[in-house]
């Protein structure tokens, strides 16, 4: 509660709501979402039919320019894409900089910033073509550089993109292809991983999206904007969590599968621990993305011949939390990446790298909301505070302190 006899150096009303839960800070054509029926849609489309329909290119056209392309627009959004997938030379020196240990998402932030120093051309939004141009760029290095940040880890040799191929066999092909070993594409694992990249693509005003609004509202670049939202992504409770979950499930696996003992942590005010992949700011009955994941993780490891012991301990705690009283007063279901973790192992994916895969499905989302951001020109983003500290008080010298 707000000590109003505290309150100082307000001007006029103030609301405070920290953590935004009731404040809508734009007006956005790009995604619906409701969170008591559990509906999604991007740009009018269901979230079911695109993952069901459409490929990841296909979706990220209609995110940042509001409608389904025709053939020639996707081959021509594809191929422009293509022409941006050299990233200069020097970016190399600067990856080499960083112990491999890193953690990918530090890095890919890093790169992502470092982009802006060697494209230096501010983004004129009123001038189409340079929009365009901008958003294939970001499209096409922004793949290149995440895969990098794996590359870096492994000390493995950097891959070029390969013109004959889709955008996210290419994605597979630069992260695990070797001199010594052709890399063998599997079409399953591309379906899979490219239906995974649609449900992330965008999910309105996030912690990474409202970042790339706010960042780029004051005129700040298309890439500084993007590495601001990578930064925002990492965080255990927003995009880190995919990774947060397999470590979770695989500390469950190793402490016995006893999954009604975490439950009981997670319940425990005293303990900080979280049932990580279950809540969500907005879903209050479930997360339309959750369901469809559940279904492809069965799918995909039934496909790959994969048994994990992981996915059986998923359900159990899933069956678990979902009849406890303390997640059901307070809304708790699995979000999209309860289940996201064990398809990517199943896929051959390193945990570090989890969070990264979730930053390549959400650039469209980030590209399309600082677009729309910068075309509807919205004014600097700049909350309000209510100011609760000292009064005025008179300086005194050290020595008297
Ligand atoms: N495990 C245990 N308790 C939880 C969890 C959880 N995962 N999530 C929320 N709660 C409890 C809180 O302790 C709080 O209890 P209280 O009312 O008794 O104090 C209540 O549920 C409401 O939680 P808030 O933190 O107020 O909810 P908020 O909307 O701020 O947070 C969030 C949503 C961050 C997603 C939260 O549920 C969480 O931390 N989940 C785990 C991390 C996670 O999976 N993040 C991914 C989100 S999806 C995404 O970004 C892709």
């Amino acid at each position: 509660a707000i000590d109003i006899d505290k309150l100082r150096g307000a001007t006029g009303a103030i609301t405070i709501d920290p953590g935004y839960k009731n404040s809508g800070s734009c007006k956005s054509e790009i995604t619906f979402l409701d969170g008591e029926e559990g509906i999604l849609r991007y740009r009018g489309y269901s979230i079911e039919e695109l993952a069901d329909k459409a490929d990841f290119l296909e979706v990220s056209f209609l995110l940042i320019f509001g409608e389904l392309p025709n053939k020639a627009q996707l081959e021509k959004f594809e191929n422009d894409i293509r022409k941006h997938t050299l990233v200069n030379e020097e970016m190399k020196t600067i990856l080499e900089g960083f112990p491999k240990t890193a953690h990918p998402m530090g890095v890919l932030s890093s790169l992502t910033s470092a982009l802006t120093a060697f494209n230096p051309k501010s983004v004129n939004v009123e001038n189409e073509k340079e929009m365009y141009e901008a958003v294939c760029k970001t499209m096409g290095k922004f793949l290149v550089i995440a895969t990098w940040t794996y590359r870096r880890r492994m000390g493995y040799p950097l891959n070029y993109y390969d013109n004959t191929k889709g955008y996210v066999e290419n994605f597979m092909r630069l992260m695990f292809e070797i001199p010594t070993e052709p890399y063998k594409m599997d079409k399953k694992i591309v379906d899979a991983l490219d239906k995974l990249f649609i449900l992330h693509a965008d999910h309105e005003q996030n912690c990474s999206t409202s970042t790339v609004r706010i960042v780029g509202s004051s005129h700040a670049g298309l890439f500084a904007s993007i590495s601001a939202g990578v930064s925002a992504l990492w965080g255990p409770l927003h995009g880190g969590a995919n990774q947060a979950v397999l470590e979770m499930l695989q500390e469950i696996h190793d402490n016995g599968g006893d999954v009604e003992k975490f439950v009981l942590k997670a319940k425990d005010k005293e303990d900080p621990f979280r049932l990580m992949g279950f809540g969500h700011r907005v879903y209050k009955n479930f997360d339309p993305r959750a369901t469809i994941i559940k279904k492809a993780a069965d799918d995909v490891l039934d496909a790959l011949g994969v048994d994990d012991p992981l996915l059986d301990i998923a359900k159990q705690l899933e069956k678990v939390a979902l009849e406890d009283e303390y997640f059901k007063a307070r809304n708790l279901y699995p979000n999209v990446d309860f289940y996201s973790g064990i398809i990517y192992r199943a896929m051959g994916i390193p945990v570090e790298m989890f969070t990264v895969l979730f930053a390549i499905g959400r650039l469209p989302g980030w590209i399309a909301q600082w677009k729309e951001m910068r075309l509807n020109k919205e004014p600097i983003g700049r909350p309000r505070q209510v100011y609760v500290g000292n009064a005025l008080r008179p300086f005194k010298e050290v020595k008297d302190r």
